[in-house]
């Protein structure tokens, strides 16, 4: 059957109409909201690349979360900026450190927010790279070992874990962190903490202004031995089926924007939950255009949400979520 028959634009019509039978909607429930925690006193300063996203210390943390607890999100990503960086990035599984600080007062203050930790040491190491740094006896340039730092992360987890972190979100892509992570996890008795693994992600230009807010770009180098070539989906699957085969509980795949299709194919090749991360720079040119009055930020923000959603996320990583969640509940 067709046109005259088929007239699609009748399920269109009207704004009643085409809620009716719209096919995804999205909610402020699916949102997670990235926040950075940083050392010193009564600091909010916002971060030049990521306007409307700003460090927190401490002390001005509480007002923050009070306002995202109050949009209707339900969890937040911690981020830190410690107050020292070593080669071993000690200052990562300090059982005082910024990160192990915020999860515990976040939890006393919004008990209910499920806190998520990113486990990586670029924060943390002085060289900037996600792991410990190996000069090669062959070559002699510096490499990022893998076994030896999978240790690290194990400690920073279950550091984080001992903090009352509710997710464990590693982001360091070694091989064979998610099983050295549950088995650490397990063996210090948090086997009920889910490990959101940043499975499928990719040596990205988009992660430019977190490196800025995080002080983390990598001193030497880049992260291409340890991330995945953006040109890659078979080797997309190989990294998600090994970490499902680890213990992962859900599959996160970053940047968002570029990879829709890597979303939709985890979504139907799994059956485990998948995260998108709508990465910094994917924030900051929506930003920048809507500051120049190019776009306009709200249409704009929310038909890219969706898009991701439809494409298969389930829980989407944003440093919009505020905002959407307001634009979500009908407030300006
Ligand atoms: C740390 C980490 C990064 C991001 C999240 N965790 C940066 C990186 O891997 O270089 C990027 C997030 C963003 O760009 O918003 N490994
Ligand atoms: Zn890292």
């Amino acid at each position: 059957m067709s046109f005259p028959t088929v007239r699609n634009r009748r399920l269109r019509r009207t704004s009643a109409l085409r809620s009716l039978v719209r096919e995804t909607v999205l909610s402020a429930n699916d949102f997670i909201y990235p926040i950075f925690v940083t050392c010193g006193e009564n600091i909010k300063e916002e971060i030049p690349s990521m306007p409307g996203v700003y460090h927190f210390s401490m002390d001005r943390l509480e007002e923050e979360i009070r306002d995202v607890a109050a949009t209707g999100i339900q969890s937040v990503l911690l981020f830190g900026i410690p107050e020292y960086k070593d080669a071993i990035g000690t200052s990562a599984y300090d059982a005082n450190g910024i990160v192990q600080q915020a999860i515990r007062a976040v939890k006393e203050w919004a008990p209910e927010l499920v806190v998520i930790a990113d486990t990586c040491l670029c924060q943390f190491t002085d060289h900037g790279h996600c792991g410990i740094v190996h000069v090669s006896e062959e070559t002699g340039s510096a490499e990022v070992d893998n076994d030896s730092s999978l240790d690290l992360l194990v400690q920073t987890a279950v550091s984080q874990a001992a903090a009352g972190a509710d997710i464990i979100a590693p982001s360091n892509m070694m091989d064979g962190f998610v099983l050295a992570i549950r088995e650490g996890l397990d063996d210090a008795g948090y086997s009920d903490i889910p490990i959101l693994s940043y499975s499928v992600k990719f040596a990205s230009a988009y992660y430019g202004p977190f490196r800025d807010a995080a002080h983390s770009a990598p001193q030497f180098g880049d992260r291409k031995t340890y991330q995945m070539d953006p040109a890659n989906v078979r080797e997309a699957l190989r990294e998600a089926e090994s970490d499902i085969a680890e213990g992962a509980d859900m599959l996160m795949v970053k940047p968002a924007l570029a990879y829709m299709d890597i979303i939709r194919l985890l979504k139907d090749k799994y059956n485990l939950p998948v995260a998108a991360y709508n990465v910094s720079a994917e924030y900051s040119m929506v930003k920048a255009a809507a500051a120049n009055g190019w776009v306009d930020e709200r249409s704009i923000v929310l038909e890219t949400l969706t898009g991701m959603k439809r494409a298969g996320a389930d829980l989407i990583i944003t440093y919009h979520a505020k905002d959407a969640a307001r634009w979500l509940r009908g407030e300006g």
